[in-house]
């Protein structure tokens, strides 16, 4: 494993949610999703600037490198939910509706939000960053991103929208979080306003990409392969439902000559850093290519 990805799991263990109560399994199950595993792409996108710019700053920048996952797995925790998309299996176990109930996932999926806050709020950072990363976090998370992405999924399920509204809901939904993890990043090391806004506009191209790869694998793969609920899509607006198979490979494969060139077009700090993390991410539906 890369040391970087080692040394946030060893702090995610070290820093799980507790809430030691008479309660007979709420503190498992907040913890059950963050010990699953998961590729920590998000976190990883947020320490791979950091430690590009400014080394000394990774240990004070895991705490907020969390707050992204916990966030992250309070969406994935809600996105499995029955009035969602409704699925049993996640990071290659069963979904916290299954194993317990469904108020139980519920309400670890509000835990593991407002903590993700709290840690962010708590970091060894400077005052005035940590503000602008709890606008960035909560915005992007928030209604002008996640939240949003997820009402218009779920809402237009079953009817077939347009392209340009198809990618509106991806780049919410899911490339918004990825494209301010590299933002909050940027902020950690101060980096100047145009650098920050390149990276945000770069990490919604690889945002976007990854989520016509999700498209792509829940059409290709099976559950077991995937860790989660695959064959799952076939009512929503996906990729794949709205352009076919072969031309969503396509789009794929266009984004992701983007997003090569954007990363040569880096500093060579950031191009090295964030080339180590990205090359497989942007790569990763080649292996269904024919
Ligand atoms: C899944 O995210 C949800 C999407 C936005 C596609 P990931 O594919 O990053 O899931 P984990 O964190 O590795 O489980
Ligand atoms: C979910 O997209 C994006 C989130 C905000 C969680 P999907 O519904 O496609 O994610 P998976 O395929 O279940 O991981
Ligand atoms: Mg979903
Ligand atoms: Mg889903
Ligand atoms: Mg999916």
């Amino acid at each position: 494993m890369n040391e970087l990805l080692e040394k946030f799991e060893n702090y995610l263990l070290e820093n799980l949610p507790k809430s030691k109560t008479f309660h007979p399994h709420f503190e498992t199950a907040l913890q059950d999703m963050l010990k699953a595993g998961g590729k920590r792409f998000r976190p990883m996108l947020l320490l791979s600037i950091v430690k590009s710019k400014n080394p000394l700053l990774i240990e004070n920048s895991l705490k907020v490198a969390l707050a992204i996952e916990f966030l992250h797995t309070y969406s994935l925790i809600h996105d499995d939910l029955p009035s969602m998309d409704n699925a049993d299996l996640r990071r290659g176990f069963t979904t916290l509706h299954k194993k317990y109930d469904e108020v139980t996932a519920i309400l670890v999926g509000d835990a593991l939000n407002t903590e993700s806050f709290n840690l962010l709020a708590n970091a060894a950072l400077h005052n005035d960053i940590k503000i602008e990363l709890i606008k960035l976090l909560s915005s992007d998370g928030g209604i002008d991103g996640m939240i949003i992405g997820q009402a218009i999924d779920c809402h237009f399920e079953k009817q077939k929208l347009e392209l340009e509204k198809l990618e509106f809901l991806h780049l919410h939904k899911t490339a918004k979080l990825i494209a301010t993890s590299l933002k909050m990043g940027a902020t950690i090391v101060e980096l100047e306003d145009e650098l920050k806004d390149k990276l945000y506009s770069f990490g919604l191209d690889i945002g976007l990409l990854f989520q016509i790869q999700d498209d792509i694998i829940d059409e290709l793969e099976s559950s077991e392969t995937a860790g989660k609920t695959t064959q799952n899509d076939s009512f929503k607006n996906s990729f794949v439902n709205l352009l076919g198979l072969e031309e969503a490979k396509k789009s794929a494969d266009i984004l992701a000559q983007k997003c090569i060139e954007t990363l040569n077009s880096f500093d060579i700090d950031i191009k090295n850093s964030l080339e180590e993390l990205l090359l497989n991410y942007i790569n990763r539906h080649k292996k269904y290519n024919s």
